[in-house]
């Protein structure tokens, strides 16, 4: 059966809320947030209940048509003023993934793009909009899904870092998208998931998808994957991506970068896999990528019955690190496979 939208960011029956699976309490506990605020929307990507660079693409499209509704509407200035700050304040949630400054900018666009519009005629426009960035993303993910897959041969084990599945997207995925789809096409791969400290996305996420879809999937710690491109028992590394700058450097996960530096030791192809959209031609190297940095209590006590550091001890949180694009095989979007030098392939993509 093929890949459904796992429906973990939609708009409610009447289009009022928008309702998100909660990616906090997964794998054991499957619940919806409706959200209506801005300020609920903002905690929603803020904390990770949202979560995965295209997918916070999708839900702020979502979240600005739901917004939209909520504004005074008697103005055209004073909605468009509105619109534009809750805008503002969405993007200021997380600064690394592209997908979120993108999508949000697409908004604003059906604003400048219908100068005269009343606020009345321009929510079926937002609506559309919305509903455009996640149909183009479904599209872009099976494509990137196909791309991944043609590279690979039954039998094959596949390194992933992170979560770049069904729930960080629309549908498939991006890293773990020819995974799935070579599951449907009844391809034996194997799959080693990072449980990816510190928020376990690949623990709690990456795992579950997989396991869902039928893929032999084996978790594994951060600090074992040299071990098992030691043993020869992956013959691929697929990730995926929040910004991937003009030159081919890109931000991802917290941890990606040391994966690539071992598949580089051990000659292992890594790959990065992920949507056009993902693509900042504006940010010339990683250099320029602002990494987020999270709350030390991520490390110090989540996730144990009892702290397991000492209280107040210093910490370092980031929740995302650029591998140099001379560590990359090859970018995979909807469009095919770039490689080096990337400078000129991925423009060339645009
Ligand atoms: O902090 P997260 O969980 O949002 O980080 C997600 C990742 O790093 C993913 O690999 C990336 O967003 C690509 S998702 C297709």
């Amino acid at each position: 059966m093929p890949c459904q939208t796992v429906d973990h960011v939609r708009l409610s029956e009447d289009g009022t809320a928008l309702v998100i699976l909660d990616q906090r309490r997964l794998p054991l506990h499957r619940e919806y947030l409706y959200l209506q605020t801005q300020e609920e929307m903002y905690q929603a990507i803020r904390t990770l209940a949202i979560r995965g660079a295209p997918a916070i693409g999708i839900f702020a499209g979502f979240a600005m048509y739901v917004l939209a509704q909520r504004m005074p509407r008697e103005k055209r200035g004073e909605f468009e003023r509105c619109f534009r700050a809750a805008s503002a304040y969405l993007n200021s949630s997380r600064p690394t993934a592209v997908n979120l400054s993108w999508a949000l900018r697409r908004m604003e666009r059906v604003l400048d793009i219908h100068p005269e519009a009343d606020p009345a005629a321009l929510l079926p426009l937002l609506r559309a909009e919305a509903q455009a960035i996640l149909d183009e993303d479904i599209a872009m993910c099976t494509a990137i899904s196909e791309h991944g897959l043609a590279l690979l041969r039954p039998g094959d084990g596949v390194l992933t870092h992170c979560n770049a599945g069904p729930i960080a997207t629309s549908r498939y995925g991006t890293a773990i998208g020819p995974l799935i789809l070579g599951a449907e096409r009844g391809m034996a791969l194997r799959a080693f998931a990072d449980e990816t400290r510190p928020l376990l996305q690949g623990a709690r996420l990456t795992s579950w998808e997989l396991q869902n879809a039928g893929v032999d999937v084996t978790l594994i710690c951060d600090n074992m994957a040299s071990s098992v491109m030691k043993n020869g028992w992956v013959q691929f590394c697929f990730v995926g991506c929040d910004r991937v700058a003009a030159n081919g450097d890109t931000a991802n996960k917290i941890g990606t970068s040391g994966v690539a530096v071992l598949a580089k030791h051990y000659g292992i192809p890594f790959y990065v896999l992920g949507p056009s959209s993902t693509v900042d031609l504006a940010c010339p190297t990683g250099a320029e990528i602002e990494i987020e940095l999270r709350d030390g209590e991520e490390i110090r006590s989540m996730w144990y019955a009892e702290p397991m550091a000492p209280a107040g001890v210093k910490c370092w949180n980031p929740s995302f690190d650029v591998t140099d694009h001379s560590l990359i095989s090859g970018i995979i979007t909807e469009k095919g496979i770039c490689r080096p030098p990337f400078t000129e392939s991925l423009r060339a993509l645009f």
